[in-house]
């Protein structure tokens, strides 16, 4: 299984266990992206933390103006940008400037939002990223019902011959892990760096 460790949860010496995460086999670091707007909580600027991050990233945002956080940073060269399909913006377009800047593109979606919203794009996009939590905060327990979303979405690449990766995100733990078998990435972030050995926790996810 694909690891990617969100940081969201890490509340000091951030670069001292940055150094830590890059030590590790995580396969991503997600950088989870809040602007006070989409959802309440609003996060740090990453940018400043660039030199820092050995490791791809995958940043979701969680934000309105889409445009305007993927111009500040496309400087640290995400490997994927996701956004949320509930924003108020044309998410085609959106598709195409994530594109044209030749990153991997993924579209989100909240715990309530159904994946018939997906349908239009399913064809051009990367990643879904299944939101296992209601987006804003770390910590927070798993929702059982989204699985049926993850299995959905499997069954409709099979069928349909579409290329995207089912991310999953929020609450994911050794034990949690187990109902998400048929995506293809897992992120996960007090799980990991609420412990002393990311690694150890990093194994048990795999
Ligand atoms: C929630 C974020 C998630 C989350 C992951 O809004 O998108 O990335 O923080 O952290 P844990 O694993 O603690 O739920
Ligand atoms: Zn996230």
């Amino acid at each position: 299984m694909v690891v990617s460790t969100s940081i969201l949860s890490i509340r000091e010496n951030i670069e001292q266990k940055l150094e830590q995460l890059n030590q590790t086999d995580t396969d991503y670091i997600h950088l989870d992206v809040m602007d006070g707007k989409f959802v309440k909580n609003q996060t740090r600027d990453y940018v400043p933390l660039k030199n820092h991050i050995k490791k791809p990233i995958d940043l979701h945002l969680m934000v309105e103006d889409v445009p305007t956080y993927l111009e500040h940073y496309q400087q640290m060269h995400p490997e994927i940008v996701t956004f949320h399909v509930e924003v108020n913006t044309n998410v085609e377009k959106l598709i195409h400037r994530i594109k044209e800047k030749k990153m991997k593109v993924g579209i989100s979606l909240k715990p309530s939002t159904p994946v018939t919203f997906l349908f239009p794009y399913l064809e051009e996009i990367d990643l879904i990223l299944v939101m296992s939590v209601g987006p804003g905060a770390g910590g927070q327990m798993f929702l059982p019902f989204v699985v049926s979303k993850i299995e959905l979405l499997k069954r409709i690449r099979e069928e349909r011959g579409y290329h995207y990766l089912i991310e999953v995100d929020g609450g994911i733990n050794a034990e949690t892990k187990k109902f998400c078998k048929e995506a293809d990435i897992l992120v996960s972030g007090s799980f990991i760096t609420n412990q002393e050995d990311y690694q150890k926790q990093i194994d048990q996810l795999r």
